[in-house]
């Protein structure tokens, strides 16, 4: 059960404004709703800006109320839409989006996103003095300082879905399935569905496993009498390493599907751990912009709601708890 720590009532700021960035993930809406409500609760005027840091160039924006806010919790994807913003990288666009927002009457703004979102409203704060709040929003839970973040959670039980689907099928025909699952560089997602769903091994970008042992470990599984093999695959920076180590598996004389999960796993409907932990952050965040803070990140640490100053959180690499990939592979022995 996740815990908040008591959230300050302070209110520095009249009117705040919320966007997402980067990829969607699952409960996004339920951060944006929780925002706006507890913007409402406090007297503020929230307003959301439409398709990340690119809308805000544009003056992409729309006032908010708790009655706009209404029936999203369940939604999957972003109401407020959500972009890549190339140009949010140079310094001067970041100068241009501070004046937009102070000329909107806009005093501090949550930015609902992953790594690279965070570095732009970071980079913002330091070069205009814009008070900024994240929340960890993304399926890959790669960000540190936060054990878990919005997303990944539902998008682990959609993979986990399709491979309990895929099993079936491996069962029946006796054969090796590779699946592949998104998470960028980080094997997040991998680990915990090859957890999950039992997988007989396990390709993460953290590790250098190499088709030989790969091989080893479905020989092994053929001595013992099974008849099928799920591995899981992290993507890694490309999509469609899969399909690569199908290739090299035939190599070896093992004849192998391969099936790439791709986007199924961005959408959908959130997981009530989801939204309950994009209600709690959103909250938060909120309660910490009001009060003045700025340059931090709402996130979750040992179940507790925490504020982490992003120069604590961009950049920083979220180690896979190392006991977990030994584990995986003795219970799938
Ligand atoms: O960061 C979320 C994520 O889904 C990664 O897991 C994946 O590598 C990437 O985004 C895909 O990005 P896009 O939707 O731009 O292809």
């Amino acid at each position: 059960m996740i815990t908040l720590p008591q959230l300050p009532h302070i209110k520095k700021l009249n009117s705040i404004a919320v966007l997402t960035s980067g990829g969607d993930a699952p409960g996004m809406n339920a951060a944006i709703r929780a925002v706006v409500r507890y913007g409402v609760s406090q007297g503020c005027q929230v307003k959301g800006i439409l398709k990340g840091y690119s809308g805000l160039l544009e003056k992409q924006m729309i006032d908010l109320g708790a009655s706009s806010v209404a029936n999203i919790i369940q939604r999957g994807g972003t109401l407020l839409k959500t972009d890549r913003c190339e140009a949010f990288h140079q310094p001067s666009v970041r100068k241009e989006a501070a004046a937009i927002l102070r000329s909107e009457g806009i005093e501090g703004l949550v930015v609902i996103g992953g790594d690279g979102s965070f570095t732009g409203a970071h980079l913002l704060e330091k070069e205009t003095g814009f008070p900024v709040i994240g929340i960890p929003g993304t399926i890959d839970n790669d960000i540190a300082m936060t054990d878990d973040t919005i997303g990944f959670d539902t998008a682990v039980n959609t993979a986990l879905e399709a491979i309990d689907r895929i099993r079936d099928t491996a069962s029946s025909h006796d054969r090796i399935f590779l699946v592949e699952v998104m998470g960028h560089s980080s094997g997040f997602i991998a680990l915990q569905v090859a957890m999950g769903g039992g997988a007989e091994t396990v390709i993460l970008p953290e590790t250098q496993e190499t088709v030989a042992s790969m091989c080893k470990t479905i020989e092994r599984g053929i001595k013992r009498g099974k008849t099928s093999s799920i591995i899981v695959v992290a993507e890694g920076p490309q999509p469609g390493l899969s399909a690569r180590l199908s290739a090299e598996l035939s190599n070896y004389g093992y004849s192998s599907r391969f099936c790439i999960l791709g986007h199924t796993q961005r959408g959908g409907t959130p997981t009530a751990h989801d939204r309950v932990l994009a209600s709690l952050l959103g909250a938060a965040a909120a309660a910490y912009l009001l009060a003045g803070q700025s340059n931090a990140m709402a996130g979750i640490q040992k179940e507790q709601v925490t504020l982490v100053p992003f120069d604590q959180v961009i950049g920083h690499k979220k180690q896979i708890p190392p006991e977990l990939l030994p584990l995986a592979l003795v219970l799938a022995y």
